[in-house]
């Protein structure tokens, strides 16, 4: 048997913990960093879930499960599953889960009813959604009628196709002046926090003096009140391509192909399944004495 860690459970299965909430993280504005990671299966959120203040079930899922090349392929239905998954693998930490591409964009009446999906299907705690002053109206829409969000500015991957790549933001003047007003609007908006990524140091830092709520960076250096992270990136799972910004705590993907090596060998050699992973195996027959002539 795996030794997967479950969430401590009551008779009649409802978790123990108290979960952390928005309000919760929205509090820790200046305060000690928030730590946030993505999840995206029922075991991964049971190992993080002990460590981490959030856990995002991010639409990176689209290159970390599912092989796509962006998130932009991504669908409500993957992220309702996956959501369920990592509620039920988690205890404490604050699950949100992403709006992925087309499901939100279009008016605030569609963002609401993806929203509420996501919320009611998967037990989470709220939504994330990526755009700044162009999302605002559909951020008040969302939270005035019960949903938690959480805002997401700078690089945000599922607009690749106008940004022309993964290309770090605020470089210039002018997109410093955007993405500092993005931030205050979603705020003002009632946004609980606003996720910022791939974004220059100074940048970041404006951002996080002039948002009243936490700023949790992703390759937007430490200015900012807490960081995101994508589990593969740092346990050493996803190899097709490696951010400057991630720092390897693991190599899980070299451990994962040692094993199965030796799982190989041994089954090829006949020495797996031995007789301890064997059920009502036969006692092993003495061999005959050949008599002497
Ligand atoms: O989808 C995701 O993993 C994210 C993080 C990069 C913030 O949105």
């Amino acid at each position: 048997m795996s030794t997967i860690p479950q969430p401590p459970k009551r008779e009649g299965g409802t978790p123990i913990t108290k979960r952390l909430t928005p309000r919760d993280i929205q509090a820790r504005k200046g305060g000690a960093p928030i730590v946030c990671i993505t999840a995206h299966s029922a075991p991964m959120a049971g190992f993080l879930d002990p460590h981490v203040d959030l856990l995002l079930v991010g639409d990176s899922l689209g290159m970390m499960v599912y092989g796509l090349d962006t998130t932009v392929g991504v669908s409500l239905d993957m992220m309702i599953a996956h959501g369920k998954a990592v509620v039920r693998g988690s205890a404490r930490a604050c699950v949100i889960v992403d709006l992925p591409f087309g499901a939100y964009q279009a008016s605030p009446v569609d963002a609401f009813k993806a929203a509420a999906r996501v919320m009611s299907e998967t037990g989470c705690a709220g939504v994330k959604l990526e755009g700044g002053a162009v999302m605002a109206s559909t951020v008040e829409y969302l939270v005035s009628r019960g949903i938690p969000v959480m805002g997401h500015i700078g690089l945000t991957p599922q607009s690749v196709n106008v940004l022309g790549g993964f290309r770090v933001q605020g470089k210039s003047n002018d997109e410093a002046r955007v993405l500092v007003a993005d931030a205050k609007l979603l705020a003002n908006a009632g946004a609980f926090s606003i996720v910022v990524e791939g974004t220059v140091e100074p940048v970041a830092r404006e951002i996080t003096k002039a948002a009243a709520v936490p700023t949790i960076g992703i390759g937007a250096s430490a200015q900012c009140d807490g960081q995101v992270i994508v589990a593969e990136d740092i346990l050493g799972l996803y190899s097709a391509f490696m951010p400057k910004f991630a720092k390897r705590y693991a190599l899980l993907g070299d451990e994962v192909s040692k094993a199965v090596a030796s799982y190989a060998a041994d089954v090829r050699a006949r020495r797996f399944p031995g007789l301890e992973n064997t059920y009502g195996a036969a006692p092993a027959t003495p061999a005959k004495k050949s008599k002497k002539r």
